[in-house]
């Protein structure tokens, strides 16, 4: 594997403890997400707990025909939840795609209603914020801008690697017994718009040691509509109700028992209960294959010797993680590929804390030299 030494020097330097004294600063810890964003927040040089918001990525633009009392305080935008209850006067408007900012403009409001979140009463605000896995300067520039004004100073970090140091237990460092994964562990991300994978041991990332493909939860409502679309034409589902379905059906092991997914679907205009479990199945299945063609990819680049500890820590993370079934049958395609004895743990319902807790442990260790400053 080749090392890229400019960044894993960063990166290392990134991790090491170095605690500034001073309150008047607000650290925040950014997951970004093309469906749901998470921001953890504390002062500088305090242990306090962190304030956590979870927040859906969406920008709700006003309808030009919305009657007068019926959004609140006659709003023209609205964001997150509020945007979701209001949806039928709205305009909705995803700032992300495939886990980059597509809308720039919305990406930038939406940014706006981070930073009145966070109540910073006049502190400055730096954040760490998650891209996703192999994420170009493009990607890059663009969070910048959209966070241009709204935050004093950033540091960008790939999100598989900031879940792992969200995720890592920092009491049991010093125990000999603790398989550390951020000295050795392979983080997939399954998130709406982006499957990340990321080798983890104990630098930084490389460029070579990730693999990010625009194939995650999105993808999966794709293959299950256009799959009752082709038995159904005009069943009148949208992609927000197969998404409902799936959260509450994804499965990926038959012998697991998969729960019966219905739908009600229009049929010669009439309505008609249909089991879509096949195709809930098919869905998640081309996740899974997809993952682990991923997966293998990764494990393939890493140093032989550390193969084996590496199989032990194999994480998976993300709302597509979610899936019914996923881990188990995660491990048994990396055992029937020869893998020895491999470990896949999914971290749950709570995956969404991760990669904010690993970017806010990430702002109250960073030098003062690794911030970037964003210019107003
Ligand atoms: N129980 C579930 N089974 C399968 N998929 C699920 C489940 N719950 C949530 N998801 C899917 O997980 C995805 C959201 O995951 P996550 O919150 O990690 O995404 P994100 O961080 O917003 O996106 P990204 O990381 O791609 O920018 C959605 O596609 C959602 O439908
Ligand atoms: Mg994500």
């Amino acid at each position: 594997m080749k090392a890229n030494s400019a960044k894993a020097n960063a990166g290392a330097a990134v991790l090491d403890a170095e605690r500034p004294a001073t309150t008047e600063t607000l650290l925040v810890g950014l997951d970004l997400g093309t469906n749901m964003s998470c921001l953890m927040s504390a002062p500088r040089g305090s242990d306090e707990k962190p304030v956590r918001e979870l927040i859906p990525t969406v920008v709700g633009y006003a309808k030009e025909d919305v009657l007068n009392g019926i959004l609140p305080c006659e709003a023209k935008v609205l964001f997150g939840r509020l945007a979701q209850k209001h949806r039928q006067n709205l305009n909705l408007v995803r700032p992300l795609q495939g886990g980059v900012i597509a809308h720039p403009e919305a990406a930038r409001q939406f940014a706006t209603h981070l930073r009145d979140t966070l109540q910073a009463d006049g502190r400055e605000v730096r954040a760490v914020i998650g891209t996703p896995a192999c994420s170009d300067l493009a990607a890059r520039d663009s969070a910048r801008n959209a966070f241009r004004g709204m935050v004093a100073k950033v540091i960008f970090v790939p999100e598989p690697f900031l879940a792992v140091i969200g995720y890592r237990d920092d009491a049991r460092i010093s125990d000999a017994n603790y398989h550390d994964p951020v000295l050795n562990s392979l983080c997939i991300d399954i998130g709406a718009g982006s499957t990340d994978v990321c080798l983890v041991q104990g630098h930084y990332p490389t460029v070579d040691d990730q693999l990010s493909v625009p194939f995650a939860g999105d993808a999966v409502d794709q293959i299950i509509l256009d799959r009752i679309l082709a038995e159904y034409p005009e069943s009148g589902l949208t992609v927000s109700r197969i998404r409902e379905i799936k959260e509450r059906h994804s499965w990926v092991l038959a012998e697991d028992g998969a729960t019966p997914a219905v739908a009600t679907v229009m049929v010669g205009g009439k309505s008609r209960k249909i089991d879509v479990t096949a195709q809930v199945g098919a869905g998640c299945d081309a996740l899974l294959q997809k993952v682990f063609e991923m997966a293998r990819d990764l494990i393939s680049r890493a140093e032989p010797e550390t193969v084996s500890e590496l199989l032990q820590n194999v994480i998976v993370t993300g709302g597509g993680s979610l899936t019914k079934g996923f881990g188990v049958a995660l491990q048994a395609k990396l055992l029937e590929e020869g893998f020895e004895n491999p470990r896949v743990q999914v971290l749950g319902d709570n995956y969404k804390d991760f990669v904010a807790l690993g970017a806010l442990k990430i702002a109250r260790r960073a030098r003062e030299n690794q911030w970037q400053t964003l210019l107003g």
